[in-house]
């Protein structure tokens, strides 16, 4: 790869593809040639990324993928499931956005600030990266577990329309419009009206009555935390917020950790930023999140209802840390490698 990468983004006019494209070219990734691939309804569109102008090809099954070093996959689990091995075996190595391989042990699942080595054991030629809201979880929790020792976790995640794609991020616009309008919002992605509503549940439930998005919380955290024990339970929801996930989390640890304790050990680790002066107005918000690598983390406060209890309040941009700033961080970790 020394005379540079060759890139593929499939699903690259999707919420996640976009923001791939704008990251590479703020990393000023030494790219040799980008392909970029959608759907029929996109082909031929051009699109911009480091100051060249690239054609939108139609993802076929007929694709000849020769040639490519990275491809990354921000699409549909389908097309995950379907295009990755393809693309593997054609010799790129896969930086995957969806569900599909994360939990398959054959498949490292990487936060380069948590767990950067797993990204060279890519043994199928696919890497995962995780759920937009367990990457900032696990950045947050790694520091405080390494001091004090994880006993249980407990997140409740406030995630924004963002996190389903560019569907949704027009269906909030065009309810809201309605709405101030005095018109009947029309409701296509989500079950309910999600302007001024919530919804709590992101994604179907299971026989206990869990959401998809709780399990894979819980999984994925054990896995990159690499805690197979790790007590940890979770409550998703889905607010009419356009842009960033937030997460209340409360821990319990086996060793005393004082909040302050926390705040510096939070400060001091990778790609986290603490943002916790609550009597100035200091806390972790979408707004100001929007745009920004750092995963956020305020109102860290003791929990004395138990021995050791620790709650904190976390923001990410699900689009940049939850999905393509990670994945093109991984990218990043192979090149260096060559
Ligand atoms: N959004 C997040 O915060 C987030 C975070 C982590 C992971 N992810 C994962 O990233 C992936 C993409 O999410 P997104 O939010 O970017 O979704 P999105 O905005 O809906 O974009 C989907 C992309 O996939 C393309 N696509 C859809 N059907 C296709 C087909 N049949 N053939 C070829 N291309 C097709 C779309 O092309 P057209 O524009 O032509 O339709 C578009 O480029 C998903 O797997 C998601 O689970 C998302």
């Amino acid at each position: 790869m020394s005379s540079g990468v060759r890139i593929a983004v499939i699903g690259a006019t999707g919420a996640v593809g976009k923001e791939s494209l704008e990251i590479l070219e703020e990393r000023k990734f030494p790219l040799a040639h980008l392909r970029l691939f959608a759907s029929k309804r996109s082909a031929g569109q051009s699109m911009k990324c480091l100051g060249r102008s690239w054609k939108v090809e139609e993802l076929t099954p007929d694709a000849d993928f020769s040639g490519i070093d990275i491809a990354f996959i921000s699409a549909t689990d389908d097309i995950s499931r379907e295009y990755g091995p393809r693309l593997a075996a054609a010799g790129a190595t896969v930086i995957d956005d969806s569900s599909v391989f994360r939990m398959d042990p054959q498949v490292p699942l990487v936060v380069p600030e948590v767990n950067p080595e797993s990204a060279h054991q890519a043994q199928r030629g696919i890497i995962s990266i995780p759920n937009c809201t367990t990457t900032p979880l696990v950045m947050a929790l790694k520091p405080l577990h390494e001091a004090a020792t994880l006993r249980r976790v407990v997140v409740t995640t406030f995630q924004s329309v963002s996190g389903t794609g560019a569907a949704a991020m027009e269906e909030l616009m065009a309810q809201t419009r309605a709405l101030f309008l005095f018109k009947e919002p029309e409701v296509k992605v989500y079950p309910y009206q999600i302007a001024f509503n919530l919804l709590p549940q992101i994604g179907s439930f299971s026989e206990d009555g869990d959401c998809s998005e709780e399990i894979k919380i819980v999984n994925e955290s054990r896995k990159i935390l690499d805690l197979p024990q790790l007590r940890i339970t979770a409550t998703t929801v889905r607010v009419p917020v356009m842009r960033c996930h937030c997460e209340s989390v409360n821990i319990e640890t086996e060793k005393p950790l004082h909040p302050d304790h926390a705040r510096e050990l939070l400060s001091a680790a990778d790609g986290v930023a603490v943002q916790d002066e609550p009597s100035a107005g200091l806390y972790p918000m979408p707004l100001p999140s929007t745009g920004k690598d750092e995963v956020f983390v305020g109102r860290v406060r003791a929990d004395a209802s138990v021995p050791h209890g620790l709650n904190l309040w976390l923001s990410s941009d699900n689009l940049r840390k939850g999905a393509a700033l990670n994945a093109v961080q991984i990218a990043q970790i192979l090149v260096k490698a060559h």
